[in-house]
């Protein structure tokens, strides 16, 4: 009985934590949306560095990466409700005004890794064309939807 209870008390504790978690991460925010960016970021790094000779090929890197891109920018667009655009300077007022197509352009990534990760690149040379295919959606919503900051 009373480790039963413990149990429980140790679960409610735990959904907690994962209740903040989650409140944290989509609070919409520029620190939340930078966060998930970052996040992009790092995984195009990963797949940039086997490209270009400077880690070796590495399928599971690959794939992590590649999920990472896909499910970060599934959520990300959700960052942006009406009424978080202030105090952001580096997310344009675009974002907001033209949010259909901001929204687009997410998902067209988010597709563009999962094509990816049904037809894993399998060297090198496919990792690096898969970056180009990759990296034409992070350069056209960059320059349309963000604000250079630094
Ligand atoms: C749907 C539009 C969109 C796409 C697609 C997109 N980004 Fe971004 N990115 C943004 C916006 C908007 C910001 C600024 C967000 C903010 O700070 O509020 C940003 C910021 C960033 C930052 C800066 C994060 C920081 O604060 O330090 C990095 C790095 C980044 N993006 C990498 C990428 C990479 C790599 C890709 C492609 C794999 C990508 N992004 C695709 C919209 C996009």
């Amino acid at each position: 009985m009373r480790l039963k209870a413990i149990a429980a008390a140790v679960l409610v504790a735990g959904l907690g934590v994962v209740g903040v978690a989650i409140a944290a991460q989509e609070d919409g925010t520029h620190e939340a949306r930078s966060a998930l960016m970052k996040k992009v970021g790092g995984a195009a790094g990963a797949m940039a560095a086997i490209a270009k000779g400077e880690k070796p090929y590495d399928a599971e890197v690959v794939k992590a990466s590649l999920m990472t891109i896909a499910e970060t920018a599934k959520v990300f667009p959700d960052q942006f409700k009406p009424g978080t655009e202030k105090g952001d300077k580096a997310a344009s007022p675009k974002i907001w005004e033209d949010h259909a197509d901001f929204k687009a352009r997410a998902a067209k990534l988010s597709d563009d890794a999962d094509k990816l990760l049904a037809q894993l690149p399998a060297d090198p040379a496919g990792v690096g064309a898969a970056m180009k295919a990759l990296g034409a959606n992070c350069g056209g919503c960059h320059e349309k939807f963000r604000i250079k900051t630094e």
